[in-house]
């Protein structure tokens, strides 16, 4: 332990001392371009390499190709998202020829799989460094590996070290806030392949996380969303650890994704209800609504107790807000089956539905099952959804129409000039007429209209 902090301090010194030396050399600090695929936790684990970078004297960049470090964060959820990361490595090879003193980095969860590994350093020689989830801490040691001895650094590592409180972050936001309550997932749904790439769960200390968001609300942060693959897994109890978050003083809004529905209580439903600063809203993957493929998902609910937590909410706050995640054509489904799916769709009226064709993951469960639809029909499956899923939002949004909501105003809107964007409590899209003053507040919003993509309305404040 004290020989890695050694050579980790060791390794910061020297990378310090070289990028002092091109700026010294160049008239500019070297410059990173940090780029994350996939989802917040990603998000969040960029914004600590970013921190890692900025004291080793990085500054930072939208544009890649002015880069001295090109860094890809990357998910390996479905196949789609990694076959744009090899598309972007693809298009990196004629670059790094031109400019081979840029150094080009692959991380995250898609780093984390050998077989990927293996693959970037046969095929995509244009990489200098492949680093998987669990090496994050590492940076300036394999970063330092790859500048002094030129060579290229593959670190799949799948030691759980004790989750670092030591960390810098570089928030690329200043008004809403990702904090990870906990890190990994001990589900193995059939399908997934995040327990594979991020490890068991493991969660933060509860007076770490109160710390972070008390100091986030005192930087002015306005909403703070807890992450985690399983919230109401985390080991110290997720609704006491809501419960005080909420008592924390100042004008802010309280976020988390994902619950598990296993795992969703009603006295998680009551702790939402009764807070000031957790929003009414509560994302509740589903993935499918038939008991069949819910079995072979490993999910561990059946349809039953699903609609259980949602009347339960419904019955203490009936507009109480949900959104879901649905895979559709999970290895062995029918029509029907799928059909089943979207009556659940129906029944529980959804703000928002996140939904997806199965992807096959290698080394899961899932990739063994035998398929026999095409990705073609499922696509059509898919269109159909989302139509069946248009009709029910837009109805189920028009329960706004006319009264005033709280949005965090936070930017100029899409629909027209003199509007502006941003989210309601229960995180639907709003764009209304107000000042550009609003921008980063919260402004009272009279609802006019329900789209399907979103409310629309007017500031009451400027009445
Ligand atoms: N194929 C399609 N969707 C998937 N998800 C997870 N794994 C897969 C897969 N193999 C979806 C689930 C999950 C969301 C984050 O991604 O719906 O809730
Ligand atoms: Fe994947 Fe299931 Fe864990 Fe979510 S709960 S990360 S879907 S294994």
């Amino acid at each position: 332990m004290a020989e890695t902090m050694l050579k980790k301090e060791y390794a910061k010194a020297e990378l310090l001392k070289l990028n002092n030396r091109f700026s010294d050399l160049n008239g500019h600090a070297p410059l990173a371009y940090v780029h994350s695929f996939g989802c917040q936790q990603n998000v969040s684990d960029a914004e600590k390499l970013k921190g890692q970078l900025s004291q080793i004297g990085y500054d930072f960049t939208d544009d890649m190709t002015s880069a001295q470090l090109i860094i890809l964060n990357t998910c390996a959820v479905r196949e789609n998202a990694e076959d744009r990361v090899f598309g972007t490595i693809g298009n990196l090879k004629k670059f790094k020829q031109q400019n081979p003193d840029t150094i080009i980095a692959v991380c995250g969860c898609m780093a984390q799989q050998k077989h990927i590994a293996q693959k970037i350093k046969s095929t995509y020689r244009q990489v200098d460094l492949v680093f998987g989830t669990f090496a994050y801490n590492d940076l300036y040691q394999m970063l330092f590996e790859v500048l002094s001895q030129k060579t290229r650094v593959f670190n799949q590592t799948e030691k759980i070290t004790d989750i670092s409180e030591e960390f810098s972050q570089l928030r690329s936001d200043k008004l809403r806030a990702f904090v990870p309550i906990m890190y990994g997932c001990n589900n193995f749904c059939t399908y997934c392949i995040v327990p594979y790439v991020r490890g068991r769960e493991r969660s933060r200390k509860p007076e770490a996380v109160v710390k972070e968001v008390r100091d986030l609300v005192s930087d002015g942060y306005k909403e703070i969303t807890l992450l985690g693959q399983n919230v109401n897994s985390y080991s110290y109890g997720f609704a006491a650890l809501l419960k005080e978050i909420d008592r924390i003083p100042g004008k802010f809004r309280i976020r988390f994704m994902s619950s598990h529905p296993k795992d969703a209580s009603k006295e998680l439903i009551d702790t939402i209800i009764e807070s000031e600063k957790i929003c009414k809203c509560l994302h509740l993957p589903l993935q499918s609504g038939c008991d069949r493929i819910l079995k072979l998902m490993n999910r561990h609910y059946d349809k039953a107790q699903y609609l259980d937590i949602i009347n339960y909410a419904r019955s203490k706050k009936p507009e109480f807000s949900f959104s879901t995640d649905i895979i559709v054509g999970f290895p062995g489904e029918t029509y029907d089956e799928f059909c089943e799916t979207k009556e659940l769709i129906k029944q529980v009226k959804y703000d928002n539905i996140y939904s997806f064709v199965y992807s096959r993951r290698s080394g899961t469960k899932a990739a063994e099952f035998e398929d026999n639809i095409s990705d073609k029909q499922k696509g059509l499956w898919l269109r159909e959804l989302l139509l069946e899923q248009r009709d029910v939002t837009t109805n189920w949004l028009s329960r706004f129409v006319g009264k005033t909501v709280e949005v965090l105003a936070e930017g100029e809107g899409r629909l027209a000039d003199g509007y502006l964007t941003g989210k309601n409590d229960e995180g639907i899209i709003v764009e209304f007429k107000a000042d550009k003053k609003y921008i980063g507040e919260f402004v009272q919003v009279r609802i006019t209209k329900a789209m399907n993509w979103a409310l629309e309305g007017e500031s009451v404040e400027d009445k």
